[in-house]
């Protein structure tokens, strides 16, 4: 199994107002993993996420990064930071600067590279997220996918090690969606460690090799998707099941077996594709 990368033990966090945002939150992430982060409205999700590169410092408890404690110092914050990537659920807190290729030029400027390279990042980062059009717009004038898009430009010209993304697809057109899960699958290949926080159990359950659930402030539960979101407990909290999981299930109560013993259906392709197959098989004999 893969070495954990990042780490929160017992994390506590309290914000200024008194509002208890984690209380004794702990997790583990694996290095290469691919983690999707559920849970309710108000359940910590974001909090949590604040505390991975550093921006929040819990009230106790501890975050690891490979094993070390942070120290919150000037100097290991910005080496968090250039290895955790962060893209926050609101575009409007990620973005400063008066352009679209200023605001995306500026994480890789701060590694030090050279102005070609930053040019090089900054324009592949564009395309992989289909804005070259507007590398040269205000961000002002964006609408809010646009902006996100940007966002999300902005960390992959990092090129970090982790990256963690507060809701990526929220406000995403569908063809945006399904272009960003192809980038994700990319950066997976790559080696990346790549977390994300969403509201979409069906997405969570084709894309995840981990799922952590939160609740409260605290995770509740934490593993392989096929055995987590398919708990009654689970899906009971969540108020769902995945939709794949759950026609699969009818489809079998009524004699139509479309998964074999080892192999789970995940995704709504793989479930067509093994619709296609049966009606194929059915018609041959
Ligand atoms: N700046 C803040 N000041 C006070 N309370 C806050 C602040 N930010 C968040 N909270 C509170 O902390 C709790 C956890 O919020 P958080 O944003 O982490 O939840 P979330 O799981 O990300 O929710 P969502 O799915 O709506 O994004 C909530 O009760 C929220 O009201
Ligand atoms: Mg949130």
């Amino acid at each position: 199994m893969s070495d954990a990368i990042l780490k929160l033990t017992d994390v506590c966090y309290r914000y200024t107002d008194g509002t208890r945002a984690l209380e004794s939150c702990s997790l583990t992430i694996r290095r290469g993993t691919r983690t999707a982060v559920l849970g309710d409205n108000g359940a910590g999700k974001t909090t949590m996420f604040l505390h991975l590169n550093g921006i929040l410092r819990p009230n106790s408890g501890q975050v690891l990064c490979d094993g070390v404690p942070l120290d919150y110092s000037r100097s290991s914050m910005r080496k968090l930071r250039s290895r955790v990537g962060m893209v926050f659920q609101n575009p409007d807190s990620q973005l400063f600067s008066a352009n679209v290729r200023e605001d995306i030029s500026f994480g890789p400027m701060n590694l030090g590279l050279d102005e070609i390279l930053v040019r090089k990042r900054v324009d592949d980062a564009l395309l992989a997220v289909g804005m070259v059009d507007c590398a040269d717009k205000p961000v002002h004038n964006l609408s809010y996918g646009q902006k996100k898009r940007v966002c999300i430009a902005g960390v992959l010209a990092m090129q970090p090690e982790i990256i963690v993304l507060d809701e990526p697809m929220a406000g995403l057109d569908a063809a945006m969606q399904e272009e960003l899960t192809i980038i994700l699958e990319r950066l997976h290949i790559s080696g990346m460690t790549i977390i994300i926080a969403t509201h979409d159990l069906d997405f969570a359950y084709g894309w995840a090799d981990k799922v952590i659930v939160m609740q409260t402030g605290q995770v509740i539960a934490h593993g392989d998707p096929t055995e987590i979101l398919l708990r009654e407990d689970v899906q009971n909290k969540l108020g769902a099941a995945p939709i794949v999981a759950e026609i699969t299930r009818r489809l079998s109560l009524i004699g139509i077996e479309l998964r074999d013993k080892e192999y789970l259906l995940r995704r709504k392709q793989d479930l067509l594709e093994a619709l296609t197959a049966y009606r194929t098989q059915e018609k041959k004999t």
